[in-house]
């Protein structure tokens, strides 16, 4: 839910932005009209909150995206062959296009370059008991000198299960099998829908005027 409420959001204070100043040139229907000052403005009006669901939420995004079009077109054992080479070139593309440091984190992972330290396992508890309560799943955030810390919470779904369901069951053998030849130390099966598979932690300058 809260996945559409953001870039509604967005979208209110992009337009919010544009309907602002009362100055009225009413070039509003200009394509010209500076978007790069609007790209400042919507930068700075954002609180560390939002920016940390952009970059999530984004970064998801095209993991999601070209994960799913790989399982449509070519099957799951390409998209296990998709995962194990672009996740981390599209997760560290991100990053740049951020100016962020943004990560994917587990309790139980399956690259080994992906465990959680010990402030995230005590994030991912938290998340857990929350996903268990039902309760609206909310980012937890740190202000450490200067740079923002950001966590947030990622949910399988019935997607998800291909690769990191049951072995054997919503795992089908061969791709069991290729799993555990690129992943000989691999935690992250036996989930079912609606756990916390692992969670965001990402790392980005404290805007200017957060407080
Ligand atoms: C086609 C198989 C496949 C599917 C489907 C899949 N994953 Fe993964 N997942 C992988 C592989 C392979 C890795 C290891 C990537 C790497 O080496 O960086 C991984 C890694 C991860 C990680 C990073 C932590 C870790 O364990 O290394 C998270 C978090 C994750 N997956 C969540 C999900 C979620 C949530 C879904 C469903 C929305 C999903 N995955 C669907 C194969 C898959």
């Amino acid at each position: 839910m809260k996945q559409v409420g953001l870039p509604l959001l967005v979208l209110l204070l992009v337009l919010s932005c544009k309907q602002g100043p009362k100055t009225s040139e009413t070039n509003i229907l200009q394509p010209e009209a500076k978007s790069p000052t609007e790209m400042e403005v919507g930068a700075t009006t954002q609180t560390p909150k939002e920016m940390g669901m952009k970059f999530a939420q984004e970064t998801q995004k095209v993991l999601g995206k070209n994960l799913m079009g790989t399982i449509q077109n070519k099957g799951v054992e390409e998209a296990v062959v998709f995962c194990n080479e672009r996740a981390y070139p599209l997760t560290d593309s991100m990053s740049m296009n951020f100016n962020a440091r943004i990560k994917r984190v587990s309790d139980k992972p399956r690259n080994p370059d992906n465990a959680a330290n010990a402030s995230e396992l005590a994030y991912i508890e938290t998340f857990k008991k929350d996903v268990a309560a039902g309760v609206t799943l909310e980012p937890i955030l740190k202000e450490v000198n200067g740079k923002v810390h950001f966590y947030y919470p990622i949910v399988t779904n019935s997607m998800c299960l291909n690769c990191h369901g049951i072995p054997g069951k919503s795992i089908q053998a061969d791709v069991v099998q290729h799993l555990s030849r690129l992943y000989p130390d691999d935690k992250a099966t036996g989930y079912d829908v609606n756990e916390v598979r692992g969670i965001w932690s990402i790392v980005f300058d404290a805007p200017n005027d957060s407080n």
